[in-house]
């Protein structure tokens, strides 16, 4: 059975996470095997691992070697045998909210953390990838408390969304939607394109 691995991206207050959970209601539905999922913090260890992060001021590659611990608990633990048994996984956040964040945001070269991402992740990447997209001081306002990162201030999250969209530009596995619009027509342009691209691809 062939699974399929989708992810939600976007900076803090898109209203990526609103997206990842109305379409694992639309699967749910249709009695479609999800799982749904996120990172920070998607295993037991990853959550001990997100208070750190969201919490401990450190050098932005110490922070990329966290998430990528993180990341690789998930990957090993939910991610690929979900996948395996022929499971949906939608996952809030993955591997791009670090090279968004930590490389385009905080500096760490790209080239290293790709560099790790391949020697952890066991080539596993997502069939496709929905960026929420927003202006940072759109994202910012929605939000009723942050935290350590997103703290980071506006200059730090326009950085993270341009990265966003350089790494959207460079493959097709990315889709990006407008976090301005009603969320509900947002989920909407998701579902018909899933379901485009699953007539194309299934
Ligand atoms: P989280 O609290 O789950 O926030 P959100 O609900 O916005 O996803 O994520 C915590 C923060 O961690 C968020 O500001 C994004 C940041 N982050 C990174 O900087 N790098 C990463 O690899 C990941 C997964 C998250």
């Amino acid at each position: 059975m062939k699974g399929l691995f989708i992810t939600f991206e976007g900076i803090d207050g898109s209203g990526k996470s609103t997206q990842a959970m109305l379409l694992k209601d639309r699967f749910n539905q249709l009695n479609r095997p999800v799982v749904f999922t996120k990172e920070p913090g998607g295993t037991p260890l990853g959550k001990k691992i997100r208070e750190i992060l969201l919490n401990d001021n450190m050098n932005p590659v110490s922070e990329f070697l966290l998430f990528a611990a993180d990341r690789k608990e998930h990957a090993e633990k939910i991610i690929i045998p979900s996948l395996a048994d022929g499971k949906i996984v939608i996952s809030d956040r993955f591997a791009d909210s670090s090279v968004a964040y930590q490389g385009f945001g905080r500096g760490v070269p790209i080239d290293f953390i790709n560099f790790i991402h391949q020697n952890i992740l066991s080539g596993l990447k997502p069939n496709l990838t929905f960026i929420v997209d927003i202006l940072p001081e759109i994202g910012l306002g929605r939000l009723a408390e942050k935290d350590r990162i997103e703290r980071g201030g506006m200059d730090f999250l326009n950085k993270v969304r341009e990265g966003y969209l350089e790494l959207a530009r460079a493959d097709k596995r990315f889709v990006v939607m407008d976090g301005t619009t009603a969320p509900e027509k947002v989920a909407n342009s998701i579902w018909e394109f899933i379901s485009r691209w699953e007539l194309s691809n299934g």
